[in-house]
């Protein structure tokens, strides 16, 4: 029998699961991704295409069977695939019910034919809203939108499912994290990944409010390598915060990307601050994060042209897509 680990990751071809996949080809594991592109893109993952630790499997996880061989005879799986945008989720909120539950179900059933040493589910940090930081995971969970909602919903299941069949679980709350793929085609995506187009394109870069909002932006490594350490270090049935330690200001973020700024309408409700408390994964599984903000600002601008195929967003699309949550929120 080999001991080479046997790991799958949904949601392989996304912006952290591609990362992921990375290090754990590096680590010598043989990685089965699944993704249906939705929102993610193979071309994330082109450098292991003949890699034969790696295998591509091209569907929807609404579309896996309790018997799907890809399950079978696995140490770890990775559920990172899930659709998260909360103000998508305000006019379209059946859509992320669907891929987050019941994805998450299908994607737990088809487990239960593995001896699993670690069922890692990517949860969110949006699910805790508006909450006092630097923000514990004992602290209240109040989703502010049908997407955060099925996040936090999800990781309920998840733990649900280890208790009754016996799976090993952690459940990562991941702040706002950055770096090169972080681009969506389905939404607009994360802030960063909006202004990196925007710096390729030369367009000033849409900051929303006064630029006064602060973020816990983590780089996308140090995130993929948490999953990781989650898989082998992390204590069964535990959620951890997975952030940088610190807050950062858009304006302080944007200012690192020297260019011109525009400034939009505040999104009401929109919490001030987001700053998760870590040191529940740093001190138990001895992860730290590892790439401060600049370096991180730096890898994302030395490959800042593969930014060229991501969607345009503007100050007008931009406020457009807003207007549903001004109708919740205002
Ligand atoms: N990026 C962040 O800052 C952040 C923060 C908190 C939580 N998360 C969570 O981490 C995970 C990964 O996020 P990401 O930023 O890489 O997003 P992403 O959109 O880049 O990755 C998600 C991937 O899942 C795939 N997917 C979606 N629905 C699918 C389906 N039905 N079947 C198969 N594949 C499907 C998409 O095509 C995409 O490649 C998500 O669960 C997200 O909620 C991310």
């Amino acid at each position: 029998m080999s001991d080479t680990k046997r790991s799958l990751v949904t949601g392989a071809a996304g912006f952290l699961g591609s990362h992921l996949v990375d290090q754990l080809i590096k680590e010598g594991h043989d990685v089965i991704g699944i993704d249906n592109e939705i929102n993610g893109s193979w071309k994330n993952l082109e450098q292991w295409t003949n890699n034969p630790r790696f295998k591509k499997v091209h569907m929807d996880i609404l579309d896996i069977q309790s018997d799907d061989d890809n399950f079978k005879n696995l140490d770890y799986v990775f559920h990172l695939a899930a659709l998260e945008c909360p103000i998508t989720s305000l006019e379209k909120p059946e859509i992320f019910f669907t891929t987050n539950i019941h994805g998450t179900v299908k994607v737990l059933q088809a487990s239960k034919q593995s001896n699993l040493q670690k069922f890692v589910y990517a949860s969110s940090a949006a699910i805790y809203g508006d909450a006092s930081t630097p923000t514990l995971e004992t602290d209240s969970i109040n989703p502010m939108t049908p997407s955060c909602l099925t996040k936090s919903q999800a990781e309920d299941i998840v733990f649900h499912w280890g208790d009754l069949f016996n799976i090993p679980t952690n459940s990562l709350r991941i702040f706002t994290a950055f770096g090169p793929r972080d681009f969506s085609k389905l939404y607009p995506g994360s802030a960063v990944g909006i202004w990196l187009k925007q710096k390729l394109q030369g367009t000033p870069l849409t900051v929303i409010g006064n630029g006064d909002h602060a973020r816990d932006f983590v780089y996308c490594t140090d995130v993929a390598n948490a999953f990781y350490i989650a898989a082998l270090e992390g204590k069964d049935g535990e959620v951890y915060n997975i952030g940088s330690g610190h807050a950062t200001t858009l304006n302080e973020f944007t200012d690192l990307l020297k260019a011109k700024k525009s400034y939009i309408k505040d999104k009401v409700d929109e919490p001030q601050k987001t700053w998760g408390d870590i040191s529940k994964f740093q001190f138990g599984c001895n992860w730290q994060p590892r790439i401060p903000l600049t370096s991180g600002i730096e890898f994302s601008l030395d490959v800042l042209s593969d930014w060229k195929d991501a969607p345009d967003w503007d100050e007008e699309s931009l406020n457009n897509f807003f207007k549903a949550w001004f109708e919740v929120y205002s």
